[in-house]
């Protein structure tokens, strides 16, 4: 049997880690895949979350499983930060999930029971992972102009003009804040475009926030999701916790799906349910019950939203040295875009080629679609990545 296996395509963002661990050079610098580091390069575990987990060690007194859905305050918890008092509770039917990756999974699998004859549109470019799954479950998928080659923002007119060939029923990933790999973002006015668009199309909502607290802040990150889930019946909505809270490795994530009546809330609930037993049975604990007791402790809760501004304000001020850098190198404002992108990435938006020089010539490891993880750079790296950019004819 196993002779039969093909190989599979390798992940762009997961081969990239490999080849930066087999680089010898002690000058490398690695702006690959989407975690964040401190000035010193290192991903430390937040105060509140070493905190909540010394208080779980005392105090929980049993591993004994859960229920299918997760413990049910942290849906309640994450539906607060995520969606605040937006609509009412008993519309929401919702899962824990292994990470975000783990919610996008179960809301394609939703779709596929429910809808599989639905186009989903995912903006170009999206996180590679987003297609693959789709293809993987065999569902169908286009693409909307998203990004602006020539000013790195949102090309909004493209993405308008695409999103007017959905049919009723279709399908839009949108991704709730800091745009993953891009870092162009919709404004505020723009999402009602956005949302007035599906609803002449009678399209569909799904949200994928995975970066939320990374770009302009907690409640600032969650407006267009909020925004969306207001005006529409159904809305899906995949969340994570492994960038916000640090807990990468933890896999903490939540899938909500929004109905138009409450009445419905229970039958969608024991799909989401059905899905998690098909899949995986209990979604892992740990790192829910860590998220769960940050959330509802006042004091935590503090010091994690401090703690997350720091990291914040860290990326935005790398954001801002690197463009001034490149302004000061290059004697142009070409490169301003930098410190207009938000959340943990930019594009740069240059060619395989180019970035391939920037890793055999300088070491510096970004994704060959340009990526760049903003937060894996420091003070001393950032002149060495904007001198390379310039050599590099950028
Ligand atoms: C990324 O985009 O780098 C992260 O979301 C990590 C991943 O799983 O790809």
């Amino acid at each position: 049997m196993l002779h039969n296996l093909k190989a599979q395509p390798a992940d762009k963002i997961l081969a990239l880690m490999a080849a930066y661990r087999e680089d010898p050079r002690d000058t490398k610098v690695d702006l690959g895949v989407g975690v964040y580091k401190d000035a010193s390069g290192n991903t430390p575990v937040m105060r509140a979350v070493k905190e909540a987990e010394k208080r779980l060690q005392k105090e929980q007194t049993t591993k004994a499983y859960v229920g299918l859905a997760g413990d049910p305050a942290f849906s309640d918890a994450m539906i607060g930060l995520i969606l605040g008092d937006t609509i009412p509770r008993d519309r929401i039917a919702a899962v824990a999930t292994p990470g975000g990756t783990g919610a996008i999974r179960q809301a394609l699998e939703l779709i596929k029971m429910a809808a599989p004859e639905a186009t989903i549109w995912l903006s170009d470019p999206t996180w590679p992972n987003h297609p693959s799954i789709i293809k993987y479950l065999g569902l169908k998928s286009k693409t909307y102009r998203y990004f602006d080659k020539e000013t790195r923002g949102v090309d909004y007119v493209g993405m308008l003009t695409d999103l007017g060939a959905m049919l009723p029923g279709d399908i839009v990933l949108l991704h709730g804040c800091c745009h993953n790999p891009t870092g162009a973002n919709l404004t505020l006015p723009q999402w009602d475009g956005v949302i007035k668009r599906m609803q002449e199309k009678t399209a569909m909502p799904f949200i994928d926030i995975a970066y939320q607290g990374f770009g302009d802040g907690l409640a600032e990150d969650a407006a267009a999701t909020r925004k969306i889930t207001a005006a529409f019946d159904t809305v899906l909505i995949a969340g994570s916790c492994s960038k916000n809270f640090g807990i990468y490795r933890e896999r903490t994530g939540i899938f909500m799906a929004i109905g138009k009546d409450a009445a419905d809330t229970p039958l969608v609930q024991q799909n989401l349910n059905f899905l998690n037993r098909q899949n995986y049975s209990f979604p892992p604990d740990h790192g829910a019950r860590v998220v769960t007791t940050i959330l509802n402790d006042p004091d935590l809760r503090a010091d994690w939203e401090a703690e997350l501004e720091e990291t914040r304000n860290g990326m935005l001020g790398l954001r801002k040295m690197l463009a001034d850098e490149l302004r000061r190198l290059t004697n142009s404002d070409r490169f301003d875009f930098l410190a207009d992108h938000r959340g943990m990435f930019s594009q740069l938006g240059t060619t395989p080629e180019r970035v391939e020089k920037l890793r055999a010539d300088h070491g510096i490891y970004m994704v060959s679609d340009s990526r760049m993880n903003i937060a894996g750079l420091n003070a001393k790296t950032v002149p060495i990545l904007a001198a390379a950019i310039v050599a590099a004819g950028i």
